[in-house]
């Protein structure tokens, strides 16, 4: 099964991912993730994708889309994957298509979590990001146990370098040109999905669930 998830920043993309590949045994690919952890480790890619990152702006296609083509290739992906954050322009979509049908695949489903403006400059504010092993939590709707320190490995939580009000700005701007397109993209191949991104997590995902099935 090949997933693409579609929503603005903060839309919980990466949360409902996240869950997706754990119940369909399927790995979860954020190109925001691999960024981030190429910044992390000091990569020559980190400190390119950081410039663009930290304005709130998109990393410039060439240095996305191979990328996650090359991704593709290792074997945790035989039975698909789940795309987070990627594509997020036609360029990168036509790409992605193109790199499918070569090899005589396609995406099955394009999933919208639909979120607006006024509810993400909200949550963003309360996102918290574990520095070890990059779980996402949120201050209010997804708290920690432990104030501070993460679930899983106990590692710190910071806030995001790009969830700085004026950057989440951007970002929306950025999202509603660049990215939106893609939704009449997917309509048109006839394989988008919208979900209410605004209720519970869980109830997102019970929605997610019932397009995909059991
Ligand atoms: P990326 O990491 O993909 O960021 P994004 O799209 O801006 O999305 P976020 O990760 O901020 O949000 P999300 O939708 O995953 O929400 P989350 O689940 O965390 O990309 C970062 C940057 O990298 C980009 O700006 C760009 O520069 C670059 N980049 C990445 N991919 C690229 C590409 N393909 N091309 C070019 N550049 C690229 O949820 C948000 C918060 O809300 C959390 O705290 C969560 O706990 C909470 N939450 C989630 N769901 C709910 C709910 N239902 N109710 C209440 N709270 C909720
Ligand atoms: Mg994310």
């Amino acid at each position: 099964m090949k997933i693409i998830m579609l929503g603005a920043p903060g839309a919980g993309k990466g949360t409902q991912a996240k869950m997706i590949a754990a119940k369909y045994d399927i790995p979860h690919i954020s190109t925001g993730d691999i960024f981030r952890a190429n910044i992390k480790n000091g990569t020559e890619l980190g400190a390119k994708a950081k410039e663009y990152m930290d304005k709130g702006l998109l990393v410039p296609d060439e240095l996305v889309v191979d990328l996650v083509i090359d991704r593709f290739k290792e074997p945790d992906c035989e039975k698909g994957y789940v795309l987070d954050g990627f594509p997020r322009t036609i360029p990168q979509a036509e790409a992605l298509d193109k790199a499918l049908t070569a090899i005589g695949e396609s995406v099955d489903y394009a999933i919208n979590v639909e979120v607006p403006d006024d509810n993400i400059i909200n949550r963003m504010g309360g996102r918290r990001a574990c520095v070890g092993c990059g779980a996402t939590y949120h201050i209010v709707y997804s708290p920690t146990k432990v104030e501070g320190k993460c679930d899983t490995c106990g590692g710190d939580l910071i806030i995001r370098d790009d969830d700085k009000p004026e950057t989440v700005k951007n970002r929306l701007s950025v999202y509603h040109e660049q990215t939106q397109p893609l939704i009449d993209y997917y309509t048109n191949k006839g394989i988008i999905a919208e979900v209410d991104g605004t209720v519970d997590m869980k109830d997102v995902f019970n929605a997610i669930v019932g397009i995909l099935g059991e």
